[in-house]
């Protein structure tokens, strides 16, 4: 990996297309037939809970290789506290230069980003063989429930990653998902049909 033409910045308007481009191209087919994340950026975007400040593009050469980006939420805190913390993501690299270790970089430097303007803590859905190599760990290992499911269901795909070390010590509660990320399939599909056509395929794997 060459990393000596590679420019982190913040993502501009004139970016937005090809930002939800490249995120269509990441995810097509990986969750589920086709994918709703494009339209997902498209909508978070414009959400309160944004973070205009940590929506972050990568580039290499010139080309947008990677984009990564955080909303605020909230713990329910079973003492009664509500406690901000952040969620991640969309986040992808463009499939041609997946597993050479873009990824890592992108998000070591969106949690500095993150940690630098005083955030404490990330919690999300993810895969942990690629986030644990960012220091992220199962959240209930740190006493958080991802919401509506039982306590004692599988919840290895929520994952969080203090950015303030000790900032949910004596936390444990229950994590709320930002009401942006739920779109609907048919808003989804009209989006969709903006960009170019691509065949949904139902593959092995997806969880959708
Ligand atoms: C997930 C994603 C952002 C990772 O970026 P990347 O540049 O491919 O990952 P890296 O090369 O930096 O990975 C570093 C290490 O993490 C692990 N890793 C990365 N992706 C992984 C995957 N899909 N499954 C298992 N381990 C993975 C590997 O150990 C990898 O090192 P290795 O390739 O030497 O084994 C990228 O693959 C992507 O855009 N995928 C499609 C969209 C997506 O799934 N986004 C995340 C949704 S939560």
């Amino acid at each position: 990996m060459n990393k000596d033409n590679i420019i982190f910045r913040l993502e501009r308007e004139d970016d937005h297309h090809s930002t939800e481009l490249m995120i269509r191209e990441a995810f097509w087919n990986v969750y589920r037939p086709g994918c709703s994340e494009h339209f997902v950026m498209h909508m978070l975007r414009n959400d309160p809970a944004f973070i205009k400040e940590l929506d972050i593009v990568m580039e290499k050469g010139g080309e947008l290789i990677g984009q990564n980006c955080f909303m605020k939420t909230i713990i329910n805190a079973d003492d009664g506290r509500v406690i901000p913390v952040l969620t991640m993501g969309p986040i992808c690299i463009t499939p041609s230069l997946q597993r050479q270790g873009y990824g890592k970089m992108l998000l070591d430097y969106s949690l500095e980003k993150a940690s630098a303007l005083g955030f404490g803590a990330v919690l999300f859905e993810g895969n942990i063989a690629f986030y644990s190599k960012c220091g992220f760990d199962y959240a209930g290992n740190f006493g958080i429930r991802y919401h509506d499911m039982p306590k004692d269901s599988d919840q290895s795909f929520f994952l969080c990653k203090e950015l303030r070390k000790g900032c949910l010590d004596g936390v444990t509660g229950v994590y709320q998902t930002p009401a942006a990320y739920y779109v609907n399939d048919e808003d989804t599909e009209r989006f969709d049909k903006a960009f170019p056509k691509k065949e949904k395929l139902k593959l092995p794997g997806q969880i959708f």
